[in-house]
């Protein structure tokens, strides 16, 4: 018996093994036994709840599980396992701390200054625009570019899909509540992406939160949507998906851009992070660049 399930573990080494990503291998140099307990809490947390994260940036996803083993008070990593099948509450406090969740309004102002000057003069040609926002964490990008929007004028005529897998964030992001203590580094974000009016005036103040006027959710549309699992959104005119595949093996992040350039009509337009690219991924040859800095690129055609 212990012969048997020794066998069956080597196997399961074996296909561990296999079917780890090499450049995140040579990045970590040699399988240990650290790296097969990550790789089986992995497995675990897709056969269970149905989240695959076996294709995000191996050594980001190591530092995440470790630190949630710092702050679980447990010896090993495989200790997380039997609790991720079994305990409901500590599964959301793990799904919390491996996601990273951090966002602000009108992050990197000159994206969103490139988006007025260069987008906007565009999308102001068509009668109604399509906009897919994707992992949009707790909204604060949504609410930016509806303000943005509005104040260029096609508010009214465009619908926005807010998505994010993560429904504690998606609830924030309806709420559309957050610290007053960042309103300061907002309103000076806003003005350096151009913003043409007093950003207070699209919020009302509480004690110590604000909540932005519900006129900026009319044409948003929030929903759940998982960017490794779930499908296209169609004949969108703009793709916003920022600060997300920066997670993402470079695999999943080929996966993820075909998605995007299936959802986009041609002549739509795709913006990432500061720190994503199109460069090395087999979409590539469908785009040009529209503003390098601001990771905007534009859809030319529908097939490579
Ligand atoms: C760092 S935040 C980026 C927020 C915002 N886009 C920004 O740039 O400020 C990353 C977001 O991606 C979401 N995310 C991670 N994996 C995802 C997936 N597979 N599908 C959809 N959203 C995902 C997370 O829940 C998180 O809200």
């Amino acid at each position: 018996m212990a012969m048997e399930s020794s066998n069956n573990m080597n196997i399961l080494i074996q296909d561990i093994e296999d079917g780890l990503d090499t450049e995140e291998l040579s990045e970590e140099k040699a399988i240990d036994h650290e790296d097969i307990e990550i790789r089986l809490i992995l497995e675990t947390v897709k056969l269970v709840h149905g989240y695959d994260f076996t294709n995000y940036a191996y050594a980001s996803m190591k530092r995440r599980l470790e630190k949630n083993l710092d702050e679980s008070g447990l010896e090993k990593l495989s200790e997380m396992i039997p609790l991720i099948i079994h305990d409901k509450d500590f599964f959301r406090r793990f799904l919390h701390n491996i996601s990273v969740n951090f966002t602000e309004m009108f992050r990197d102002p000159h994206f969103f200054l490139s988006i007025r000057q260069m987008i906007i003069p565009y999308l102001k040609t068509y009668p109604f625009v399509k906009i897919w926002a994707a992992g949009i964490s707790t909204g604060e990008e949504i609410y930016s570019l509806a303000i943005l929007f509005r104040e260029e004028g096609i508010y009214d005529n465009c619908i926005i899909y807010a998505t994010d897998f993560n429904d504690n964030v998606l609830e924030i992001a309806r709420d559309g509540i957050y610290p007053a203590a960042d309103m300061k580094l907002n309103t000076a974000n806003y003005q350096r992406s151009g913003g043409k009016e007093s950003f207070a005036g699209y919020y009302h103040a509480g004690y110590d939160s604000v909540i932005f006027d519900s006129s900026l959710k009319k044409n948003i549309v929030f929903a759940n949507h998982n960017l490794v699992t779930d499908g296209v959104f169609g004949e969108m005119n703009m793709v916003i998906c920022r600060n997300v595949l920066i997670y993402f093996n470079k695999k999943l992040q080929d996966h993820v851009l075909e998605l995007f350039s299936q959802s986009l009509r041609r002549n739509g337009f795709l913006c990432l992070g500061a720190k994503e690219s199109l460069e090395f991924s087999t979409s590539a040859p469908l785009y040009s660049v529209v503003d390098k800095a601001a990771r905007i690129f534009k859809k030319k055609r529908d097939v490579l």
